[in-house]
Parts: C-alpha cells; sequence; structure tokens
C-alpha cells in the first residue's frame, strides 16, 4: 500500500463517526481515530504547545506509522491538526518511527527514524530522517534524508535498532542521542553532533548497559535539570529487581554527568520513573515558563487493549507531568493547568476510619487528592471506580512501608498488582489520583513516585470508598471532577 497524508486525514474524518465512545478519556489525547503509541516531537513553538505521536489511522493495531499531531495552549485541551509525516518515502516505507522536534531559525524541524522492513520480523534498516516546516502544520522531508545512514554506526553496535532520535541545542551546536544495542544483550545510547541538523557526525557511546539494564534501549532523551544531567529512555526486557521492573518493559532515569566533548553521560544509580503497568516512551520538552515537562504513551506493548475489540482506537498519553529535581532524584507533579478544570468540589476531613466508607461522590473523570495519618491500622487506602464485583485498590501498608496498585477486579482488561515502597512522613501519606474513564495516574506523596495503569470498567462502576483495617485518621480529602472535552 503507497500511504499519503491526505489519504490518512480523510480516512480519518471518514472513520471518526465509527468511535465507541465508552473508554474515551476526557482530559488525556488519544488519537483522532485509531492507534497511537509513543509521544514525538513534543515542543513549544510560536506559543503553542505541539505533540507529535506514533500513529496508525487504518486500524486500532499498530501498523506503518505516521506521525499524528496535536496542537494546545494549555497541555490540557488538545485540537487536531493534519497527520503530520506519512511513510511515503524508500528511506521510511516501513514507518515514520519515533523522534523528536526543534526550532532553528524560526522554523520547525522534525527529527525521526525511516524504518525499512527487508524480511519482515526479521530484518530491517533504520536511518534518521528530517522534515520541515515554516508554519508548524505542514512539513516537508529533507531531501537531503537519510542525515545518517547506517554506514554511520559505530562498529559492534546494533546494525538494526539504531533509533528515535531526541534533538537538543547545547553550546552553539546540535546534538542527537539515538537508541541501540551492542547486539550481546546490552542496550546502548548513541550521541551524534551537527552544526546544520543535515550532517551528522558520531561522538560516542553516551550510556549502556552492563547486563542488567536491558538488551535493546529506546527513545532516549538526555537533558539539563537545575545544573545535572539527567538520562532518560525506555529500556526493553529489564529482569525483575525485586518489586521493579515487573513489566516487559520499562522506563528510567539516571541522574549525572555529560561531557559534551567526549558525549560520555557518567552517573551512578537508575531509577524506574513510574512504578505501575502502563507507562512507556516518555519524551521532554523545557516551555517557555521553565518547566521540563514529560509525556509518555499511556499503554505498555504486548498488554491486552480491550478498544481494539471494535471500539476504532487504542492508545492515550500520560498526563503531562513537570519533571522536578530534588538530590539525585526526580520528582514528578502534573502540570498546574489541570486546575482549570476543576469543576463540582467536594471537601472532607478529620474522619476516623475503621472499615469500610462509601463517600457521597461519584465519578470516571477526576482528581482525588486524600492525606491520610495511618495511626494503628495495618492497611488503608482507596477503593475506586466501584460498582457491583468491580473495584480499583489504591492500598497502603504501613508496617512494610507497601503501597499496592491492584486492577484484579478493575473490569475488562488487563489485571494484576503493581507494589512500591514509600515512607510516611510525619506518619502520613498523601495521594494525588487522576482517574479519567479507561486511566488511572497516583502521585504518591508529592510525586516522590507515580503509578500508572489502564482500566476498563462497566460504565456504572462509579463509586468511591476509602477503607481501613484497624484504626486511622483521614486528615482531608478533595475531589473534583475534571472537564476538558
Ligand atoms: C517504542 C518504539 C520505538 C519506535 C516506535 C515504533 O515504543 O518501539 O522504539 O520508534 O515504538 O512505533
Amino acid at each position: 500500500m503507497n500511504y499519503t497524508k491526505e489519504q490518512a486525514d480523510q480516512y480519518i474524518q471518514k472513520n471518526q463517526v465509527n468511535l465507541v465512545p465508552d473508554f474515551r478519556l476526557t482530559y488525556h489525547l488519544m488519537a483522532e481515530y485509531g492507534w497511537m503509541n509513543d509521544p514525538n516531537g513534543f515542543i513549544e513553538f510560536q506559543g503553542q504547545y505541539h505533540l507529535f505521536y506514533q500513529h496508525y489511522p487504518y486500524d486500532s493495531r499498530w501498523g506503518p506509522m505516521h506521525w499524528g499531531h496535536a496542537i494546545s495552549r494549555d497541555l490540557i485541551q488538545w485540537e487536531y491538526l493534519p497527520i503530520a509525516l506519512a511513510p511515503d518515502e524508500s528511506y521510511d516505507s516501513g514507518g515514520c518511527f519515533s523522534g523528536s522536534a526543534i526550532e532553528k531559525d524560526g522554523k520547525l524541524y522534525l527529527m525521526y527514524t525511516g524504518h525499512v522492513v527487508i524480511v519482515p520480523e526479521v530484518n530491517y534498516i533504520q536511518t534518521q530522517a528530517i522534515a520541515v516546516s515554516e508554519d508548524g502544520v505542514r512539513f516537508a522531508k529533507a531531501p537531503q534524508n537519510p542525515v545518517i545512514g547506517t554506514d554511520q554506526i559505530p562498529a559492534g553496535s546494533s546494525k538494526m535498532d539504531f533509533r528515535d532520535p531526541k534533538v537538543f541545542e547545547h553550546g552553539g551546536r546540535f546534538y542527537t542521542v539515538l537508541g541501540s544495542n551492542d547486539e550481546q544483550g546490552n542496550g546502548q545510547i548513541l550521541l551524534y553532533r551537527s552544526t546544520d541538523l543535515l550532517h551528522w557526525e558520531f561522538v560516542n557511546i553516551a550510556a549502556e548497559s552492563h547486563g542488567d539494564l536491558g538488551d535493546n534501549w529506546e527513545c532516549p532523551d538526555l537533558f539539563s535539570l537545575d545544573g545535572r544531567a539527567v538520562l532518560v529512555m525506555s529500556p526493553q526486557r529489564v529482569p525483575a529487581q525485586g518489586d521493579n521492573y515487573r513489566n516487559l518493559h520499562s522506563t528510567t532515569y539516571m541522574v549525572g554527568q555529560w561531557n559534551e566533548e567526549t558525549g560520555v553521560f557518567d552517573y551512578d544509580s537508575y531509577h524506574p520513573i513510574d512504578y505501575g503497568f502502563d507507562f512507556y516512551a516518555p519524551q521532554t520538552t523545557l516551555d517557555s515558563k521553565g518547566r521540563r515537562i514529560m509525556i509518555g504513551w499511556m499503554d505498555m506493548w504486548e498488554s491486552e487493549m480491550p478498544t481494539q475489540q471494535g471500539h476504532g482506537w487504542a492508545g492515550a498519553m500520560t498526563l503531562p507531568r513537570e519533571v522536578l529535581l530534588e538530590g539525585e532524584r526526580l520528582r514528578f507533579q502534573p502540570v498546574e493547568e489541570l486546575e482549570q478544570y476543576r469543576v463540582n468540589g467536594y471537601e472532607a476531613s478529620e474522619l476516623r476510619l475503621d472499615g469500610v466508607l462509601d463517600l457521597p461522590i461519584t465519578g470516571d473523570s477526576y482528581e482525588l487528592q486524600a492525606v491520610f495519618e495511618a495511626k494503628e491500622a495495618v492497611e488503608f487506602g482507596l477503593k475506586l471506580r466501584v460498582g457491583g464485583e468491580e473495584e480499583t485498590e489504591l492500598a497502603y501498608h504501613p508496617a512494610e512501608r507497601l503501597f499496592r496498585l491492584n486492577r484484579d477486579r478493575s473490569g475488562i482488561g488487563p489485571k494484576g498488582e503493581r507494589r512500591t515502597k514509600v515512607e510516611l512522613r510525619q506518619g502520613r501519606l498523601a495521594l494525588r489520583v487522576f482517574v479519567d474513564k479507561s486511566s488511572v495516574e497516583v502521585f504518591l506523596q508529592d510525586g516522590e513516585k507515580v503509578m500508572t495503569a489502564r482500566i476498563y470498567p462497566g460504565l456504572a462502576s462509579l463509586g468511591i470508598q476509602v477503607y481501613s483495617v484497624g484504626e486511622c485518621r483521614l486528615e482531608s480529602l478533595h475531589k473534583w471532577d475534571l472537564l476538558a472535552e
């Protein structure tokens, strides 16, 4: 099939009426129609936020990748623009894979991976390409493409996995980091340098796994934050470490130093970015307010996605999260723009809990904040999207300092439990929870840890409960519906 942007736009317009709305989110970005995976080209350009995404409009499953495109003034309410890239050249016939955006001389440049299939599932070629736009809407692929070819892959790195360029400017030069591996089971990040975005030289292997952090690294992102260098990436098939890295694929960050001359990024330790089920391939941008903002794909490869059964769509983005540095660790906060969408506020405080309490509030698209004082309780928490046999459980066990997100009874779709250690602060646990139709994002202790999951409850499962086993005190509870349709 020969794909074009126009044909994709027409297909979306024509088929949109067939979308089944049941699990469509209210204040998160999804594809207008069809399939979505990674966020791409996240940038603020001429006063608007632009977010592109891996997109296959013709099915609710992955297919030859296009770049979908949406813009927003506040990161919450998005407007769809025409398809930005279609796989219409010999060097990207298998898909316009993930990449990033940068502004140069007032123009918007996209840098992406051209994927070409040689033998399906067995052999492929990946090179890097550029597309340019004056107006931020219509993009023309550069005649010089590909701008980084397979001949520029260093000896010892994969000849096939060479993708997801994240481009940035530093000291008057452009750099790009690319995901790869050493063909011996270790993920790698390759670093290239350029003065014009069209001619690139290999600098070095910026970082690599030493047996413990996955066999291939995808979607790297290298940026500075409060004077430190931060590397974010998505390692595949990381062996579990205790409660961590229990998903098939993971995301991690490292805080360290980056040497711009040697290109090497040094770090001491790495940590998961998200402790839930559905978070992958995040990308960040620095906005004009000086915020480093991260958005991830709110799904996971090879995980069941119920909307693929006749709903006409699959895939969503997480909330935009501000990235903050605290010592050697990152903390994540949903962007403050969300607060403008709060309606129907509800507040409760000073409740003595011992058992299950049905709250006089319901919902499927809301923000909920709760501060618990553990007291004598052996377990306490929240039950969300409660109805009939269904509930999604957020539970804390003070003795083990353990927090659990359990979706075994969340409805249809994937099940399971993720766990993570969280310390109480002055005997208290603060939760900030965002529920949106088929998602839940939990910010623990002011974003010290985040857990993200897709859930697919029945439409009537709207109840909200607080509970404890043994006595605890619910110091405060706030709830707002969030409306951004
Ligand atoms: C990550 C990823 C990228 C690739 C894209 C293809 O989710 O596998 O490495 O560019 O998806 O859609």
